[in-house]
């Protein structure tokens, strides 16, 4: 019996040692110290010894039983520090790896050239006007010297809510609400959405417009000249600019504002028709009728009015040939302006 349990004791000693696995650690226990294991067995038989014998050999399995009780939770310890080891060790963090790339919006080309230039305009004392999009037809064409027989009031050119009420067709309505509003000398910009009824390759039936007006005791052509020149250096850089005669409503004397090709500096190309010059804002001095209209008087105050569409300009400043790029939303396309 003694040589069995010494055995016993080696048996279990040896696996120990041999066992690389919590699981097979825990095989181990359940051989030999459980409900059924090998301690279990030798308990019973002692029942086939003396009584003198009894005590003896009782602590004795005791003694054994408690020693590879120990070697158990000894092993047992050292694999799950292993095993901890091991799993800190997998999820370690490299942080000199480089990061993922998260991918963000940007703004969009026409809402990026349309801050540019509200802040071109607010650096030279501009103030920032809005107004309604659906609009009285007082505010778009009346108040702005724009007769009945207008063709811009045609149904094919403006959008009729009803029969006075449209989406405006420019941003100047904000320009005749300004005027009632405030008192001279002021001036503003108002940038935002205008909406006319055409589509083709180069009308879309809404697109962005940003128009100002300067009004003043001595407000001259010159000094509309000088202003636009000075605007035009800060969107396109050095560039050579002409005032060619034309007409509005609401101005008079009127004119268009070109600048020099921004692709072929004047020799002629595909995108200025071989003219050597791009059309960008239509201006001139405010018709005093349309003074008048704004609650101004028009012996005291002088004032002159410039327009451009944001469209025309976003695809100068970045050489886009096809305005349906803007609407289409393709955001590998957008994706450039960020
Ligand atoms: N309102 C004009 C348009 O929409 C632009 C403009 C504004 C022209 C001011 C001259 C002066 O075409």
């Amino acid at each position: 019996m003694k040589e069995k349990l010494s055995a016993l004791k080696d048996e279990a000693n040896l696996n120990i040692q041999k066992a690389a696995t919590l699981q097979e650690i825990d095989e181990i226990r359940v051989k030999y110290l459980g409900k059924k294991g090998e301690f279990t067995e030798i308990s019973k038989s002692m029942r086939n010894l003396s009584p003198e014998e009894r005590p003896l050999f009782g602590q004795l399995v005791n003694e054994t039983k408690t020693f590879i009780t120990n070697l158990i939770d000894e092993k047992n310890l050292v694999l799950k520090n292993e095993a901890k080891k091991e799993q800190l060790m997998s999820e370690v963090l490299d942080i000199s790896l480089p990061g993922r790339d998260v991918s963000t919006g940007g703004l969009h080309p026409i809402t990026e050239t349309m801050n540019f230039l509200k802040g071109i305009f607010t650096d030279m004392g501009f103030d920032i006007a809005e107004g309604p999009e659906v609009e009285f037809t007082s505010y778009n064409f009346d108040a702005l010297n724009i007769p009945e027989t207008h063709p811009s009031r045609d149904l094919q050119d403006t959008f009729y809510m009803s029969e006075n009420v449209v989406l405006r067709t420019h941003t100047s309505p904000v320009q005749a609400r300004y005027m009632e509003k405030n008192q001279p000398p002021f001036r503003m910009v108002c940038p935002g959405k205008v909406y006319r009824n055409d589509y083709d390759i180069s009308h879309t039936p809404m697109f962005h417009q940003m128009e100002g007006l300067m009004v003043g005791p001595d407000v001259s052509f010159a000094n509309l000249k000088a202003m636009l020149e000075q605007f035009v250096t800060k969107v396109f850089g050095e560039t050579k600019v002409r005032f060619r005669p034309h007409f509005f409503p609401f101005t008079e004397p009127s004119a268009e504002m070109d600048v020099q090709c921004v692709i072929c500096k004047g020799e002629g190309c595909r995108l200025c028709k071989h003219s050597g010059w791009l059309e960008i804002m239509g201006c001139g001095m405010v018709d005093p009728a349309v003074l008048e209209a704004g609650g101004l008087n028009s012996d005291e105050v002088s004032g002159f009015a410039f327009g451009m569409g944001i469209e025309r300009i976003t695809m100068l400043r970045y050489g886009i040939d096809d305005l349906r790029a803007f609407f289409e939303n393709d955001v590998r396309f957008l994706k450039q302006f960020k």
